[in-house]
């Protein structure tokens, strides 16, 4: 069984830093609606053809899986992971390519699937290397959008939940790769450690 956070009980646990404390921010069950109905937003948009989900490694994946189960019709999936540096006050917005796509995404109609949109760095970067791949269409959904943090001007055609600037967990979400199996997308205040590189 996964660690499951409550409202009751927030502390981590077991073997995990006491200082590191979560609160539910969306339940599973909220979670699980919203993909619902984003799918049918989605189907409604591109009702009789093929949609070609790119997730981005490797925080999309529970989203990803979740998201194509509810979409019906001609689905299929590939995935590129990128890694952003320079987060934060200073963000210099230098993305790194770790794995590109498998197959061509030229004639298709592509949508991109990130776990939650910061910055907009990394999904600016992923838009302007995908336009270039003349796909059929190309939209983005992505499950989090924090707004008052964006620097680039991007904005996703389909969208979870817009949440405070807080930093997130859960749902395929990490803090130092840890937390991705909670059902929940929870808030964790983090310990000593710090976050220096996100891998997207
Ligand atoms: P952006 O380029 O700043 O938009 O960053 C996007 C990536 O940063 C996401 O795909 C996540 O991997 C990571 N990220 C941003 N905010 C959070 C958070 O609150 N929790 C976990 N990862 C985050």
């Amino acid at each position: 069984m996964p660690t499951k956070a409550t409202k009751r009980s927030p502390r981590v646990k077991p073997g995990q830093r006491e200082e590191e404390t979560l609160r539910v921010l969306i339940s599973h069950q909220r979670i699980r609606e919203r993909v619902r109905h984003m799918a049918q937003e989605i189907r409604r948009d591109f009702p009789n053809e093929p949609v070609h989900l790119v997730g981005v490694l490797k925080g999309s994946v529970l989203f990803l899986a979740d998201l194509a189960r509810e979409l019906g019709g001609e689905v299929s999936f590939d995935f590129i992971s990128v890694s952003s540096y320079g987060k934060g006050m200073d963000s210099t917005g230098e993305v790194k390519m770790n794995k590109d796509l498998d197959v061509s995404i030229e004639g298709r109609s592509v949508l991109v699937v990130e776990d939650i949109l910061d910055t907009g760095l990394t999904l600016k970067y992923l838009l302007r290397l995908f336009e270039e791949r003349k796909p059929k269409h190309l939209r983005v959904a992505v499950l989090l959008d924090k707004v008052e943090r964006r620097i680039a001007d991007v904005k996703a055609d389909y969208t979870g939940f817009v949440i405070p600037n807080e930093f997130v967990v859960g749902y395929g979400l990490d803090y130092d790769e840890r937390y991705r199996n909670l059902p929940d997308v929870c808030v964790v205040r983090l310990g000593p450690r710090g976050k220096t590189k996100i891998e997207a």
